[in-house]
């Protein structure tokens, strides 16, 4: 739940809820060979394991070696007697402060298990309660009677409270507290906190792990200046179904791809030292299947083999873990008919026990409660109880951990050991935070003013957003000149600074934001003339024409016309689904008239998902996918269209042609009867294609590029084996440009049907005319391994294409064979 001023004063934010595997894709437990029976399943010792020694979160033991920060001086008396609770903490830790790392663990268990001896049941639930903030006067804080629940050890943690001077004020409530343990400040950053970056899918669409970890860099370095010490992201949750409105959220329909993009944003959020004052405990949610929710309408029941479970949506959680990421969180659906707050097989089972996770498991915001709801408790204290045994460590919102299971441990029902072990966790995350040694090092003034909107983190979000746009079609219109004499820009998107932010966007104000219009207007020669004509505003069953006389006066004097249509921003995100994904109201004919002048129009689209515009596609002479682009929309989409940036994002998700086409992804099965025009009874429609609109992982430059041959290292391989796949790339244009080389592999025999091809490598590759580059993608059978029979990963010997290109449908292909036995 997005809780920010505007969504509140405009009234969005419901009454009821105001207040508040580095670069190589990794099979998660790759055990064993099998191959149609010829070959004997090998077990888990034979084979390659990627998955079973998690390692502990990054910074997890080099707290500790911090205990020798000062407190930050007094300022007042409140301030004094926080840092004298600081002290009483730090004299708790006792005297072997500046020992090394192996120690660090040691001593942080030692004190966790101190501490948690100290302690009565109300102050251990008190650590697993994490109440939501409400908007004051001036910004985020705790609800009425908040600070005095902190005092008496009622909460351990906040949803949605920031703010350097207030987060301190709290940490001190906290020392006043009977045995002084420091909070958790909990936010949504998801794609900044106030300096804005392009939505996670337009990041995603980047195909650029290492700009998405730089914004989570920078976003961590912000939000903690402000007090928050743990984001709930990155969203990682596959999305194939674009009605779905959080689809915007994560980074898009494919497990490769979202793998990247998870381990991307941990490292980037949490960076090599998480008891740093400028990094944040990061969460991977939310676990498991959410995106999968049936008819894309949120919130609903996830009904997936336990097969595309592991295989589409657990991935990229378990590339977070595999990257150390602190805490995951629980999602609202259900697999299988239990809700996953309830689910202790894939929370303590395939989480927990599987992949070594050691940190925290955070509820949904109410997920508790909803668990009644969902109709397997009968009363709080049963929704609490499930909770816990599930291994959901905090209780967000809903207050009944607190609450409701002193009774049950009373009756014997819950047992103290559940408690004792989510409370366990909570500690250590505080320690891991280096909260134990200096509760404010997060909260800090100075920190905060200097390190907000800075030139240099706006200038990386106006590069990060250049990569994100995608090119869907460009007869030869673009790029613009500069000195056009004059140039119509039409549609309410284009000078619509909230909707450039995209649904979700933190403490990012609108203000800051830079619109398409004033990208153009800054951008254009001195003599160019720029008429804006609101024409048409993005509503659900629009039916307002009232604009489209003065846009086609503004279009009939132009010489180019940029047309920007789309969504609003709070149509997608959460609780915005749409059953349609046209475009909505009036805009399409609007857009009708308009290219119907023969003039060279520019389609800019700004949307949280993908929308299926077939007509567009065929009439408009040039489309730019700029989804919400964040702070520096305008001047970024302004580079693209002048040609001073060179587009090369893909997509990371299939655009149908009609909702009726979906769920449609790239790696899909090619079933017994695949597609074929010419026989009636093959897998097709009977009035539309069964092909996309725009296929996975397409995009256009403003150069050409050819792709070669695939060429392999070798025509065979065996277990332990590398086999180089190398193509060479050449900008066959006249521009410098960025190729994104993609490769897919695709298993021609199995026990389990394959899919038509899977995503297992890509690499940004920058050209310049003429030249011509050489790529290698390392293969191992980590890249061939499928979920088993057996439930387990494996891989099977036989033969294997694989396709190397610029899109999933672009491709070139090459034959290996994976060998039995072991390799070199
Ligand atoms: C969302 C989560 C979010 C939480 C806290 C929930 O409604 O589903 O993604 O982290 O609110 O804001």
């Amino acid at each position: 739940m997005q809780l920010t001023r505007e969504a509140v004063e405009r009234g969005v934010v419901p009454a009821t809820r105001r207040g508040r595997g580095r670069g190589r894709w990794r099979a998660p437990a790759l055990c064993s060979v099998a191959a149609l029976g010829l070959v004997v399943v090998a077990g888990c010792s034979t084979a390659t394991t990627t998955g079973a020694a998690t390692p502990a979160p990054r910074g997890a033991s080099s707290a500790g070696a911090r205990v020798t920060e000062a407190a930050p001086a007094a300022r007042d008396s409140a301030a004094a007697r926080g840092v004298a609770a600081a002290e009483r903490i730090a004299a708790m830790l006792g005297p072997a402060a500046s020992q090394g790392p192996a120690q660090d663990t040691a001593r942080r268990e030692a004190f966790i298990d101190s501490l948690l001896s100290q302690m009565t049941l109300e102050e251990k639930l008190g650590q697993l309660n994490q109440p939501p903030g409400q908007w004051g006067d001036t910004g985020p804080v705790v609800s009425k009677g908040g600070e005095a629940d902190v005092r008496a050890g009622h909460a351990g943690s906040f949803l949605g409270v920031y703010g350097a001077a207030y987060t301190r004020r709290l940490q001190q409530a906290a020392g006043e507290s009977r045995l002084h343990v420091p909070l958790l400040f909990g936010y949504d950053v998801i794609h900044g906190f106030r300096t804005i970056f392009p939505v996670p899918l337009a990041e995603a669409s980047s195909w650029d792990p290492a700009t998405v970890e730089r914004s989570a860099r920078i976003a961590a370095t912000e939000a903690s200046a402000w007090g928050v010490t743990w984001t709930f992201a990155p969203m990682v949750d596959i999305a194939r179904d674009p009605r779905w409105g959080r689809i915007v959220e994560g980074s898009g329909e494919d497990p490769y791809l979202g793998s990247m993009m998870a381990a991307a944003k941990v490292r980037g959020f949490q960076g090599d030292d998480l008891a740093a004052n400028n990094t944040l405990m990061a969460t991977a949610k939310h676990f498991a299947a959410y995106g999968a929710a049936e008819g894309g309408r949120d919130y609903n029941t996830a009904e997936v083999s336990n097969r595309t479970l592991h295989a589409i949506y657990l991935p990229p959680f378990h590339a977070a873990v595999m990257e150390g990421v602190g805490s995951v969180m629980a999602g609202f659906d259900e697999v299988a008919g239990v809700p996953m707050h309830a689910n202790g097989p894939l929370i303590n089972g395939v989480l927990r026990h599987d992949w070594g996770f050691h940190g925290l498991v955070v509820s949904d915001y109410t997920g508790i409660m909803e668990l009644q709801r969902h109709g397997v408790a009968g009363t709080p204290e049963q929704a609490g109880i499930l909770g816990l045994k599930a291994g959901v460590d905090i209780d967000m919102v809903s207050g009944i951990y607190l609450k409701d299971l002193p009774a049950a441990v009373d009756s014997g029902l819950l047992p103290v050991r559940d408690v004792d072990r989510a409370v366990k966790r909570v500690l250590r995350a505080k320690w891991d935070l280096g909260l134990f040694q200096d509760p404010y090092r997060y909260s800090d003034a100075a920190r905060e003013k200097a390190r907000t909107l800075t030139p240099a983190d706006l200038q990386a979000a106006r590069e990060e957003a250049r990569e994100s746009m995608v090119l869907l079609k460009n007869d030869s219109v673009l790029p613009l000149r500069k000195d056009l004499g004059t140039i119509a820009v039409i549609g309410s998107l284009a000078d619509d600074s909230l909707s450039c932010l995209g649904p979700w966007h933190g403490a990012g104000e609108a203000k800051d934001a830079v619109t398409i219009l004033e990208g153009i207007r800054q951008a254009v020669s001195p003599g160019t003339k720029v008429i804006y004509a609101k024409g048409v505003t993005p509503v659900l069953g629009g039916t307002d024409t009232t604009g489209f006389p003065a846009a086609m006066k503004a279009v009939r004097q132009a010489d180019a016309v940029v047309l920007v249509v789309g969504e609003t921003q709070d149509m997608s995100g959460e609780a915005a689904s749409r059953a349609d994904i046209d475009l909505p109201g009036v805009q399409l004919a609007l857009a009708k008239q308009i290219i119907a002048t023969g003039k060279p129009v520019v389609v800019v689209l700004m949307n949280g998902r993908p929308l299926a515009t077939p007509w567009l596609a065929e009439h408009a002479p040039a489309i730019l996918e700029a989804w919400f682009l964040g702070v520096q929309m305008g001047p970024a989409v302004a580079d693209v269209v002048f040609g001073d940036a060179n587009p090369s994002g893909k997509l990371p998700v299939t655009v149908p042609r009609a909702v009726g086409q979906i769920p449609i992804y790239y790696d899909h099965k090619n079933t017994g009867r695949p597609p074929n025009p010419n026989d009636h009874y093959t897998s097709k429609y009977l009035h539309l294609p069964w092909t996309p609109l725009y296929p996975f992982g397409y995009g256009l430059s403003y150069t050409t590029f050819e792709v070669g041959a695939p060429r392999l290292s070798s025509a065979t391989m065996r277990p332990g084996d590398t086999l180089t796949v190398s193509v060479d790339v050449t900008n066959t244009g006249k521009r410098a440009g960025t190729e994104v080389v993609q490769l897919y592999l695709h298993d021609e025999v199995r026990s389990v049907t394959p899919p038509v091809k899977e995503l297992r490598g890509f690499q940004r590759v920058q050209l310049d005319p003429g030249q011509t580059k050489t790529v290698s993608f390392p293969i191992t059978v980590d890249d061939l391994a499928f979920w088993g029979l057996a439930n387990r990963w494996i891989y099977e010997p036989g033969w294997f294409t694989v396709f190397v290109g610029s899109s999933s449908v672009d491709v070139k292909s090459a034959r290996f064979d994976l060998l039995e036995g072991s390799g070199s």
